[in-house]
């Protein structure tokens, strides 16, 4: 969950390492730091605990000599609390050798042990310094930071990402990742490494993706890259589909703002090239039918907001190809020993596609012969290489931590895959699926309606409700992970209790959370749709209303039945029952933006999170 780049090149690196650790902020951001290789070949080092401007304005006041070879960090603490001591870089081997990583060396305890007894003394309470010693000491012994590096990470357990460099080989950086990510962006007499390729894509869209247990040393004219024996290996090099300016704020006051407001185009997007004449191709499929016709279960696996987008794909999922579809929480699938074999389908869905929960359940899931599938919005990520198929989601650049655009681009990713193997399995005729690929057509200018027509009046509505300290979401069908999506989103941005629940299960028990004043926002389904689903819902309105519940109704336009309950409406434009999830969601999205806001809060960092979780 922290952010790496390196630099090698003929460029002062200063101002590079800042830029991209700026892009890479969103991974962690409880402190930062740079150590560059000056002109003098003196090794000099500055890292702050806080966000990336307190290091900004360290360097302001008190300059670091700069240089052509430098790495940077931004953090999201695991081991030891966020510190200047605990930031990195580390320093070893006499203050020559710099390191930072990402990820938890889960052994660290007992090599650190084995250290200290050997007479080694520590700065910081990481994990991180233990591998910065451990290379210095194999350094001194060979003088070889590649060997140095082939030596150590045959010890370390765990998850890391490690770069470094040393003052005596200026001119290179030398890298190694397991279960981490880290990509090479090739330059013109330059090179660069990163978590990912926001870090250099300002410089170049040229990439490599290093696989998993693999060193790279870049210096600025080649690019060399072993597995951990040592082994050359080929790497798979990949263009960067989206320009620097993609993961820039360009005028919004937010990247949520941003990112929400670009929720249509993550839609068309990821229809963009795969509808074709009312019928879905997805090139990335081709050739790869066996692989999904005769499955005879889903397993969908994801983490928060990706894993709701899954529950809303189960719906659609199921009721097209007529297979059996499961949806789980990744860290919970693999610990309770699951029934998989070759004719189960495992569906990764993940944004960042490192999340390390969702990456271990997929390998597991392979490990025991199920097929695997990833749906995930960034190239190059470890999770999509880690599945027999992927299907990428185009919600460019996602910065901001809560996820927005991506959630519409995973549930329109599901669909697409859907209507792919109903076509696959016959189980919806030619003109059935072509009705659908009407609506999904439809859904970007639908959002982009609700967004023109109703954000504002969210806007205000959310800051009249600054103050609230509790709000509860319904939703039925489609509409309840809609509802935990929007209680989810409330939670992490503004701080304050908010739940989602089926509104069948409310008197099962949450009813007794209703008192008067209570916010309820309830997700109406279309009385077009099932009419007794949408007569359901209105009999929730009322239980709760009757109990003094203050009503915001999410409704199709024209739905005159939620009028007499609901204190507020906040309409969506029509569409089938299986597409107003993406549309439901949007003033959620608004709403939980909207409140943070109005308590003053930092929607892009809340607190005590980080974008990509890469930690189990
Ligand atoms: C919530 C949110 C998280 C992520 C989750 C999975 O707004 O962003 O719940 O959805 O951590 O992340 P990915 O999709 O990167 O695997």
């Amino acid at each position: 969950m922290c952010g790496i780049i390196g630099y090698v090149g003929p460029r002062q690196s200063q101002s590079i390492l800042l830029a991209g650790l700026a892009r890479l902020e969103y991974r962690g951001y409880d402190s930062a730091g740079v150590a560059v290789i000056d002109a003098d070949g003196g090794l000099g080092m500055r890292k702050r605990a806080g966000k990336l401007a307190v290091l900004r304005d360290d360097l302001v006041e008190h300059p670091l000599s700069d240089g052509t070879t430098g790495i940077g960090h931004t953090r999201w603490a695991t081991h030891g609390g966020p510190t200047d001591s605990n930031a990195h870089p580390h320093l070893a081997d006499d203050d020559k050798l710099a390191v930072i990583h990402n990820g938890i060396i889960e052994n660290f305890s007992e090599l650190k042990a084995e250290l200290v007894s050997d007479g080694y003394t520590f700065l910081s309470q990481t994990d991180t310094e233990v591998a910065a010693v451990l290379i210095g000491r194999e350094y001194r012994r060979t003088g070889d930071l590649v060997a140095a590096f082939r030596a150590v990470v045959s010890r370390l357990e765990g998850a890391y990402t490690l770069l470094a460099m040393h003052q005596d080989h200026p001119g290179l950086v030398v890298g190694a990742r397991r279960n981490s990510p880290l990509v090479i962006g090739l330059g013109d007499g330059e090179n660069f490494l990163g978590s990912d390729v926001a870090a250099f894509v300002e410089h170049t869209r040229h990439a490599l993706a290093i696989g998993q247990d693999e060193i790279v040393a870049i210096t600025p004219s080649g690019v060399e890259v072993t597995d951990f024996a040592g082994a050359p290996v080929e790497v798979e090099p990949f263009e960067v589909t989206w320009d620097a300016s993609a993961a820039e704020k360009g005028g919004w006051s937010s990247f949520m703002a941003k990112e929400v407001s670009e929720e249509p185009d993550a839609v068309s997007n990821t229809l963009r090239g795969r509808l074709h004449d009312g019928a879905v191709v997805i090139p990335e499929l081709e050739g790869l039918d066996d692989l999904f016709r005769d499955v005879s279960r889903v397993i969908v696996i994801a983490c928060g907001t990706a894993a709701y987008a899954g529950q809303v794909g189960k719906y659609a999922l199921e009721q097209w190809t007529r297979v059996p579809v499961d949806v789980e929480l990744a860290h919970e699938f693999r610990y309770r020993d699951p029934v998989l074999g070759p004719d189960t389908l495992v569906v990764s869905i993940s944004q960042s596609g490192e999340t390390m929960d969702t990456l271990m359940a997929v390998k597991y899931a392979r490990e025991r012969g199920a097929k695997t599938l990833s749906i995930c919005n960034t190239q190059g990520a470890t999770i999509p290489r880690e599945s027999d198929a992927v299907v990428y989601t185009h919600a460019g650049p996602e910065v901001a931590v809560a996820s927005t655009k991506a959630f519409v681009a995973q549930i329109t990713a599901l669909y697409l895959f859907g209507l792919h193997v109903a076509r696959l399995r016959g189980s919806l005729s030619p003109v059935e699926i072509a009705d659908h690929v009407v609506e999904l057509e439809a859904v970007p200018g639908k959002i982009a309606q609700i967004l023109e027509r109703e954000q504002p009046r969210i806007e205000q509505f959310a800051h009249w409700m600054a103050d609230t300290r509790s709000v509860l979401f319904l939703g039925r069908h489609v509409g309840f992970p809609i509802a935990m999506e929007g209680a989810l989103k409330l939670k992490e941005l503004a701080y304050i209790h908010a739940e989602g629940f089926a509104a069948g299960e409310l008197k099962h028990g949450p009813i007794a959370l209703i008192e008067a004043g209570q916010p309820v926002f309830v997700i109406v389904p279309s009385p077009r749709g099932s009419g007794e689903l949408h007569r359901k819902v209105i009999s929730s309105i009322e239980e709760i209303s009757a109990r003094g519940a203050r009503v915001i109704a999410i409704a199709e336009e024209g739905d005159a039945a939620v009028l007499p309950q609901a204190d507020e409406v906040l309409r969506i434009p029509l569409a089938g029952p299986l597409f107003e999830p993406l549309l439901a969601v949007v003033p959620l999205h608004i709403f939980a933006m909207g409140l943070a806001t109005a308590k003053g809060l930092d929607v892009d960092q809340p607190r005590n999170l980080a974008k990509s979780v890469t930690v189990e």
